[in-house]
């Protein structure tokens, strides 16, 4: 046992000093992330695998414990592994290896594709490729499997994807803000679950159908997915536009947040486009707005400065500077994925199939995140083979794990101590 366990770890060890010795000077050259005690930043080498040196963040991992718990956290859009600092020590101190890692795109994270918008290969970004990312990362932490992932947003999706495919890997896992929307087939609107597919031409065609129902509205719409896929998303991304990054930053995190009185989400009936109006503006724009003048006529007339309660000038600095490093096509190159044929059509492959291990769903009460794929949530009986409940936490919209980190954990522990027993 003894020499197994070393052996394991010399491994472990060589593969980080290797990085050090030939891919880090990059990284070498960044200054430390402002991280709470417990928190350290690891770089794991994947390179021969998935091309990527992941940065992750690591709270509670004891190196020479093959047989401890690991928990997988999975940032989404606009965010970098950073947005979990506040809950990993407490997941870390109920003994579980904690790791969050920078998603491909994003952060400190490098390795994946940064050729020019109309050169870049999207492929490298599809939700297949990225659950590709996750099981070379944990072959590279020194582990098999984990006790569960849990992704918020864009990381939901591909938390899910994970707990679909490889739910050996995988064996649980908690969704936040996105539930799973089952893979769909061209001659059914919504998803199916035992028809096997028939064609693959559905996902424009539907998309394009919804973008035209929503530009005959008055005053016409579009969707949020579409708009971040086009090539002049990431200049006011990047900009800000006439708000300038800070303030175009923080309004995005605050019309989204319980702290906007405007968020009221409820339950829409079906995808059609006057129930699609309903959702605000951040989802459902108006078709003459960026993002940011969006997010300039949402918050005219209100104090944005009540989220530095959860989203401190000091935190927000983080993802500022994190993000004129990168940039944000890196992430936005996520949504391309989402709305290209090409990309979605091998999703097909597992069409039908449910995720077979445990499976709650987490968000904020305020949260229209929840409500957006029409369907989603009342499906997860069907969709999931072991769906233990969904959780809207009070007090919260989008950002549960920084509004609410304590509801959070402390339902996120409940789930596991569940699972355990
Ligand atoms: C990647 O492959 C090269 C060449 O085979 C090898 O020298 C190196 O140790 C490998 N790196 C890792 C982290 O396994
Ligand atoms: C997960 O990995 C651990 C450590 O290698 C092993 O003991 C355990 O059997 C694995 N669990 C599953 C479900 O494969
Ligand atoms: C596939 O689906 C599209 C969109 O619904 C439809 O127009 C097309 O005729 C279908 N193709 C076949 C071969 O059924
Ligand atoms: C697939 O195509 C067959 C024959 O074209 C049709 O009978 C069947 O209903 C289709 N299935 C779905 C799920 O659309
Ligand atoms: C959904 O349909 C029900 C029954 O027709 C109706 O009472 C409810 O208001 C509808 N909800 C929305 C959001 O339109
Ligand atoms: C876009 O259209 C809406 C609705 O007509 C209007 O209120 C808004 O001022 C327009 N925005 C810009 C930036 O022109
Ligand atoms: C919000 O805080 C920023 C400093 O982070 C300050 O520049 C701005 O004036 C404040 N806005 C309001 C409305 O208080
Ligand atoms: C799913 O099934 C469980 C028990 O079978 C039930 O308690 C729960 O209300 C169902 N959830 C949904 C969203 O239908």
């Amino acid at each position: 046992m003894y020499s197994m366990a070393t052996t394991w770890l010399a491994a472990v060890l060589t593969a980080l000093i290797n990085l050090s010795a030939a891919a880090s000077n990059f990284h070498r050259s960044l200054p430390s992330l402002p991280l709470p005690h417990g928190i350290d930043e690891i770089y794991v080498d994947c390179v021969n695998s998935t091309g990527l040196v992941v940065h992750a963040l690591s709270a509670g991992c004891h190196q020479d414990s093959q047989d401890q718990s690991v928990l997988i956290l999975l940032h989404g859009y606009p965010e970098i592994a950073y947005t979990w600092v506040h809950i990993m020590p407490k997941l870390a101190s109920n003994g579980y290896c904690v790791v969050a890692p920078d998603l491909r795109g994003a952060g400190r994270t490098t390795g994946w594709d940064t050729k020019p918008y109309s050169q870049v290969d999207l492929a490298e970004f599809s939700d297949i490729n990225m659950v590709r990312d996750l099981v070379s990362l944990v072959y590279g932490l020194g582990y098999t499997n984990v006790t569960s992932v849990i992704g918020h947003d864009y990381g939901a999706i591909i938390a899910e994807w994970a707990a679909l495919i490889r739910p050996d890997i995988f064996t649980s896992s908690v969704h936040m803000s996105n539930p799973f929307d089952a893979p769909r087939t061209p001659s059914h609107p919504a998803p199916i679950y035992n028809d096997p597919p028939n064609n693959t031409t559905s996902t424009t065609s539907k998309l394009e159908q919804q973008e035209a129902a929503l530009a005959k509205l008055s005053p016409p719409r579009k969707y949020y997915q579409l708009y971040n896929s086009q090539p002049s998303a990431a200049n006011d991304w990047n900009t800000g536009g006439a708000l300038g990054q800070r303030a175009f930053l923080r309004g995005y995190f605050y019309t989204k947040s319980a702290d906007w009185p405007e968020n009221h989400p409820h339950t829409l009936n079906s995808s059609d486009a006057t129930q699609l109006a309903m959702i605000p503006r951040y989802y459902v724009m108006y078709q003459n707005e960026s993002m940011s003048e969006t997010i300039q006529s949402l918050t005219r007339g209100y104090n944005t400065n009540v989220t530095q309660s959860w989203l401190p000038d000091s935190d927000l600095d983080v993802y500022i500077s994190e993000f004129q490093r990168t940039g944000f096509q890196g992430e936005l190159n996520w949504y391309r994925v989402l709305t290209s044929t090409a990309e979605t059509t091998s999703n097909f492959l597992m069409a039908g199939a449910k995720i077979r291990g445990p499976v709650i769903y987490l968000s904020g009460e305020k949260d229209w995140g929840t409500y957006q794929h029409p369907g989603a949530l009342e499906s997860y009986n069907k969709t999931c083979a072991d769906f233990r409940g969904s959780f809207l936490i009070e007090g919260a919209g989008h950002w549960v794990q920084l509004e609410q980190p304590e509801a959070l954990v402390e339902r996120v522990l409940r789930f596991l101590d569940e699972i355990r027993s």
